[in-house]
């Protein structure tokens, strides 16, 4: 998959861009605060029309178009994938009441001059974004590792991406619920509608996500070990709050997710039901007392196991930053063996934080890519030969100049 051009209106600093990009690699070279990351949020952003760093789609408009009377930031991508071109185009719009109210951005996404919601977004341009602060997916909180997961199936799932958004209403629905109901104002037997609903949507989600955990493992069997020499294996295990059979195989998961995906009455996922449902009941009187929804996906996490340790508790920086790396090496692979495309690579300022190994491990990957993206503040850390394949552009204030090598 390659972006061919990219044009941005208002786009955090880009008052206008317009620019084509080559395929293969692109450096994109500057000094701090001058728009380096914003343009890779940009390609993101029109990937999965929602950015890793912005709380809200708000501050991605440019300050200096508040001033204007319709507030909007625009950006089109123009991409070819399997010798086919398809045009992208997304418009946020700041609400007209002047209220600061983040909801009030409206969205409007467009393929190929259609209107189209988020999830019909989904597939037709897939990206993976490498930033410094990926090392959160290991070191951080559970719901960095649930954001990973998420991420990728909604690059390629619409019905996950649809069943996520409505888990997540029912969760806050029911939340409130067992709030009211821990303070006496309501009828307990209210509750079972949530829980059915919450035991629909997070059956599937929880599905999903065992089958994807199979499938990364798969794929990071052939990348972890090469990363650090031999000397380490790496493995995730889905750290599910209901307590459930896991697959032993990555295609019992699918299985799972595809016998779901027909509403079909498999024992496999009958029996996921069930044990949702089950628990749920049980833990009710203590949901009901602690006025929070106790289990399900929202509360699930990912364990990253190098030779059986448990790398968010135990992991030296070094080993969380490589099983963070391969968790984003295994992103690319699987998404290219599920679309059948390699997704565009976009790449913030990695190379400096990397030792020699892995360092040229990632750029033997880039070379392998129909098209990265890479920034840097500083191109010393490229070797001759790989700068000879990249094409060069500087980048200042917001604007972007073809440059050549010193
Ligand atoms: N909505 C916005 N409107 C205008 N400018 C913005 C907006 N959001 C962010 N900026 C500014 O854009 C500038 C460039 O940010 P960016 O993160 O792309 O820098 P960078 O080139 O990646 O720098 P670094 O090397 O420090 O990572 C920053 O100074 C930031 O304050
Ligand atoms: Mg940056």
């Amino acid at each position: 998959m390659i972006l061919n051009s990219l044009s941005l209106t208002n786009f955090r600093n880009y008052v206008r861009l317009e620019i084509t990009l080559p395929p293969h690699i692109t450096i994109l070279q500057g000094n701090n605060a001058q728009g380096k990351t914003n343009l890779l949020e940009a390609i993101y952003y029109l990937s999965t029309a929602t950015s890793p760093r912005a709380e809200t789609d708000r501050q991605l408009i440019h300050w200096l178009a508040e001033r204007d009377v319709l507030p909007f930031a625009r950006l089109v991508g123009q991409v070819t994938k399997g010798g086919e071109a398809l045009q992208v185009e997304i418009t946020l719009m700041k609400g007209q009441n002047g209220n600061s109210h983040a909801e009030l951005t409206q969205k409007g996404i467009r393929v190929n001059g259609v209107n189209r919601r988020v999830s019909e977004l989904i597939g037709a341009i897939n990206a993976v974004l490498f930033l410094p602060q990926d090392i959160q997916i290991v070191d951080g909180s559970p719901s960095h590792r649930r954001r990973y997961l998420n991420t990728l199936l909604c690059q390629i799932d619409p019905r996950y991406y649809r069943a996520l958004h409505k888990y997540g209403q029912v969760a806050f629905q029911r939340n409130h619920l067992l709030r009211r109901l821990r303070d006496r104002r309501q009828d307990p037997e209210q509750l079972s509608f949530w829980d059915r609903q919450m035991v629909e949507t997070g059956a599937y989600l929880l599905a999903r996500r065992l089958w994807l955990v199979g499938r990364l493992n798969e794929v990071i069997a052939g990348i972890h070990p090469d990363l650090t020499g031999q000397q380490e294996h790496l493995r995730l295990a889905y750290e599910s709050s209901v307590e459930l059979a896991q697959p032993a195989r990555a295609e019992d998961g699918l299985q799972l997710a595809l016998s779901l995906e027909a509403e079909g009455a498999a024992p496999d996922v009958a029996r996921l039901r069930q044990a949702f449902e089950e628990q749920l009941a049980a833990k009710r009187p203590e949901e009901i007392a602690r006025g929070a929804s106790l289990l399900g996906p929202h509360r699930d996490d990912l364990r990253f196991l190098v030779n059986g340790t448990d790398m968010t508790i135990y992991g030296s920086r070094g080993q969380q930053r490589t099983a963070a790396l391969s968790a984003k090496l295994a992103e690319v692979e699987w998404l290219h063996q599920e679309t059948g495309e390699m997704p565009i690579l976009l790449l913030d300022d990695m190379v400096s934080e990397l030792d020699p190994a892995r360092r040229n491990y990632l750029l033997a990957m880039l070379a392998r890519a129909q098209q990265a993206i890479v920034t840097t503040t500083d191109i010393e850390g490229f070797s001759p030969e790989f700068l000879q394949q990249a094409t060069l552009y500087t980048v200042r204030e917001g604007q972007l100049e073809p440059a050549s090598l010193p």
